[in-house]
């Protein structure tokens, strides 16, 4: 049997950023994880350079139920909190776009760094150790794992969301949530591609690979980013970034060249090449496989100066108006993350501690609150783990 100060389930972004803050303040903490590796959703984000941060985060990039949460964990530890550490560390970063910062070389420097932290500040990892019983007999928890028994005081939830299971994740938070009688709302996979119907997907498979700067909305939501047309449907930042909002069943709104009135621009065609194919015209706004597959699929033909007005119209709302209609996402397999997790109504937006259960924090992922795409998901995971580190 070992007893700790604190014992944090899950070495991923928040129980690490947890337990160092715990270890700061002189606790004993212990970490486990049941996977070979820790923090292996980090190695792997933001294609091996870790999108570790946003310039831009605030609350307003963040869903869930009470939008208010995430205000006084992402003002206490903020992004310039992180680029700071990360500054110390001497790991090189850059801006890729839209207030994206991610490391020059790789992912693995920013978990090296919490590592360190952790060795420093006295955090043990334990690795490979899976929970096998839990439970609150008295002012303590009491851990069962494949390895001992662990009695701590404070027991924090950092396992994540359910996302990329092949790897190791699991929704067991929420199981644990729902032992102490805490709700967890409905998760479900969020920044996670579409998938066409069987018709639409083979009508559209030769487009896999063609991509175009787009506007995607759903109601009044919008996102203007990259989208990727893939072998099973959509994909890109602006297609991961809707699917947080869409509700199954419903259309998608897409204008497909933003910057352009498709209308206008096919008219001034007709004008000065009147002998020009429409399809080519339409070649001339978009990517040429996907301007043929709408001339194909409208089955818009002809010269232009044979072309009417209303036609034009069609096609040009073909581009800017294009409606879509996903039969679903790829799910857990490919999300980035798990929209939903532990009720914020059962956390103090302070500590994260469970409000009836003395001792228990959430953190991280399997907290409902979700991040746009674009490192807000880290962001919240380092100020969540740093506000608990604070009071475990
Ligand atoms: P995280 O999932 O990191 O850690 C949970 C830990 O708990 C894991 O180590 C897991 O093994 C462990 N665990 C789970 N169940 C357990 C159990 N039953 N027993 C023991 N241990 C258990 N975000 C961002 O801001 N920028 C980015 O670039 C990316 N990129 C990205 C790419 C991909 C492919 C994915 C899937 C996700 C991202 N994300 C991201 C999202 C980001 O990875 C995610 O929001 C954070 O990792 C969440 O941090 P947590 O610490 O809450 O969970």
């Amino acid at each position: 049997m070992q007893t700790v100060d604190v014992l944090v389930l899950g070495a991923g972004a928040a129980g690490l950023m947890c337990a160092i803050e715990a270890g700061k303040r002189g606790r004993s903490v212990l970490v486990i994880d049941h996977a070979k590796r820790p923090a292996e959703k980090i190695r792997i984000s933001g294609g091996g350079r870790c999108n570790f941060t946003n310039l831009h985060a605030s609350p307003a990039n963040y869903l869930s139920q009470n939008t208010r949460f995430s205000v006084s964990a992402l003002k206490r530890y903020t992004q310039r909190d992180f680029i700071g550490l990360v500054d110390k560390y001497r790991i090189g970063w850059h801006e890729k776009t839209l207030g994206q910062l991610f490391c020059d070389d790789s992912a693995q420097q920013v978990i090296d760094m919490l590592l360190d932290l952790c060795d420093q500040h006295g955090v043990q990892v334990q690795l490979e150790t899976s929970i096998t019983a839990l439970s609150k007999p008295d002012d303590r928890f009491t851990v069962g794992t494949s390895n001992e028994t662990v009695r701590a005081q404070s027991l924090v939830v950092a396992c994540g969301g359910p996302s990329i299971p092949k790897m190791g994740a699991t929704g067991f938070g929420y199981e644990i949530a729902t032992r102490f009688d805490l709700p967890v709302i409905e998760p479900r996979a969020a920044l996670v591609p579409f998938v066409f119907d069987d018709v639409m997907r083979e009508r559209s498979k030769h487009l896999a690979g063609v991509s175009v700067d787009a506007v995607v909305s759903y109601g009044k939501t919008k996102f203007r980013e990259g989208l990727l047309f893939t072998h099973r449907g959509l994909s890109g930042p602006s297609i991961l970034q809707i699917s947080s909002y869409w509700e199954e069943g419903k259309d998608l709104r897409v204008n497909l060249l933003p910057d352009t009135d498709a209308f206008e621009a096919l008219k001034a065609a007709k004008q000065a090449q009147p002998k020009q194919e429409l399809k080519t015209a339409l070649s001339n706004l978009l990517p040429k496989k996907l301007a043929l597959h709408i001339a194909e699929t409208n089955k818009f033909q002809g010269r232009l100066a044979d072309t009417s007005d209303k036609v034009l119209r069609k096609a040009a709302q073909a581009i800017n108006e294009w409606t879509v209609k996903p039969v679903g996402t790829e799910g857990y397999r490919t999300a980035e993350v798990a929209l939903g997790g532990v009720s914020t109504k059962a956390l103090s937006s302070k500590t994260m501690e469970a409000n009836t259960v003395p001792g228990l924090y959430f953190i991280g992922e399997v907290v409902d609150v979700t991040g746009h795409l674009g490192g807000f998901n880290f962001q919240w995971a380092w100020s969540s783990g740093f506000a608990a580190g604070q009071f475990v």
